[in-house]
């Protein structure tokens, strides 16, 4: 039975193709595959799944007189859009740490002296768990305007086990009271307390004796800042091979700002992805590539931090990656929901086609938190997450920047906007 069907689509994107085949898109040539359908439709069965997909004559004779008909109006179709790297949940704001990096302070400075990351610890340290929880429900309202339907959410502003586990059940909890999907991360390794009460080697063992009741409490991922001054590639490699031996995936923010060996280390892990990446070396991203490891890019981050952006026409042309992109949304790198901004500035900055700007905005966004069987594509029988734009077509989406152009959105077939 065809509860509805989207009718009246003028280019439709799935990101798939006629094998249905699975896995990321990996290198430039795979990576401007979209699977164009043009004046099709869509229709989505009682269960939220997508009963069929093609072209609207096709598709319209399944409709009997329940079904109810949405028209698209002939806009660009995508399916929804997956942010894989976000730090959701967070008390307070930071935004009187801009005019100092601009004065010339730079973002591990302010690290070090107590601020950035450290400050919002303290800030959601001081947020009852309803604060937190309204606060993300209304990043993940924003985010949603944008036509994202699954993000992943990190802990990493607890840095102790109470505080990360206070996190962690906020963004359980986000994941019951609104209709997007949730991935969890598990991140106690995000930043280095100024004052450490014990030995350096103690607090490392202290973050790793935190990874089984974070796992057991639904974190499916481990993740860590290996940078310098922060975690090391020793240190990076000690707590992910313990979440490793606990079943858990992993991720690193890998060589952000200075090339310390983060991406080879996704690489000797076989970590699900390595993010950020602006100053990995050429071998690291080609080994990443070897290992099947996704680059996560993240050039809101990067814009705003008012760095040189990751060299994905490196990673398409000669390493071959599957490359997807996030907001990293937070609020001390990246304080913006706007996913359609980190799609533009993917283009405006990485050089990313609109073919593989989907592509790593949609499918393989969905691999770098292992959602490729559910996320990511328009195929038959997934659940029906779709975004309509009020937009001919996805470079117009991509180019008219900073706005929403979401015209309607259904999560598992349910219309949300
Ligand atoms: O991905 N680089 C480290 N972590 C975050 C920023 C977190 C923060 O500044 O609060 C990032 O950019
Ligand atoms: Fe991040």
């Amino acid at each position: 039975q065809i509860r509805r069907i989207i009718d009246n689509i003028g280019l439709l994107w799935t990101m798939d193709d006629a094998n249905h085949t699975d896995g990321p898109r990996c290198g430039r040539e795979a990576m401007r595959t979209v699977g164009a359908i043009e004046n099709a439709a869509i229709a989505i069965d009682a269960a939220g799944l997508i009963a069929d997909v093609g072209p609207r004559k096709s598709i319209l004779d399944m409709a009997d007189a329940d079904t109810e008909i949405i028209d698209a109006k002939g806009g660009f179709v995508s399916p929804g859009l997956v942010d894989p790297h976000t730090h959701l949940v967070h008390g307070g704001s930071r935004e009187k740490e801009l005019p100092l990096r601009i004065a010339g302070a730079s973002y591990l400075d302010i690290l070090r002296q107590g601020g950035g990351i450290l400050r919002t610890v303290r800030d959601t340290a001081a947020q009852s768990e309803a604060a937190l929880l309204n606060q993300a429900k209304v990043s993940l309202e924003r985010m949603s305007r944008f036509g994202v339907t699954t993000v992943e959410a990190k802990t990493g502003y607890g840095l102790t086990l109470e505080g990360e586990m206070k996190q962690l059940l906020v963004a359980k909890q986000l994941a019951e009271a609104q209709p997007l999907s949730l991935v969890h991360t598990a991140m106690p390794a995000h930043a280095v307390p100024k004052d450490l009460p014990t030995s350096r080697e103690a607090f490392i063992e202290q973050i790793v004796d935190m990874l089984p009741a974070l796992h057991d409490a639904g974190a499916e991922f481990a993740d860590v800042f290996v940078e310098d001054g922060v975690f090391s590639v020793e240190e990076g490699r000690h707590i992910l091979m313990k979440a490793k031996s606990l079943g858990m995936k992993t991720k690193i923010h890998a060589d952000e700002i200075a090339p310390i060996g983060g991406a080879e280390l996704a690489a000797e892990l076989g970590a699900t992805s390595a993010d950020h990446l602006l100053a990995a070396s050429n071998e690291g991203l080609v080994k990443m590539a070897e290992a099947g490891v996704i680059a996560v890019c993240l050039p809101g981050t990067s814009f705003y931090l008012q760095k040189t952006p990751a060299r994905a026409r490196f990673m398409l042309d000669e390493a071959n990656l599957a490359v997807a992109v996030a907001s990293d949304y937070n609020p001390g790198s990246c304080p913006s929901e706007n996913f359609g901004l980190t799609m533009s500035l993917a283009l405006l900055t990485l050089h990313m086609t609109p073919e593989e700007i989907w592509n790593a905005a949609t499918r393989n966004a969905a691999y770098a938190i292992a959602r490729g069987d559910v996320a990511g594509v328009i195929r038959k029988g997934r659940p029906a997450d779709v975004v309509v734009y009020a937009a001919p077509n996805p470079e117009y989406v991509l180019t008219h920047f900073g706005i929403s152009h979401v015209g309607m959105l259904f999560v598992k077939g349910r219309r949300i906007l």
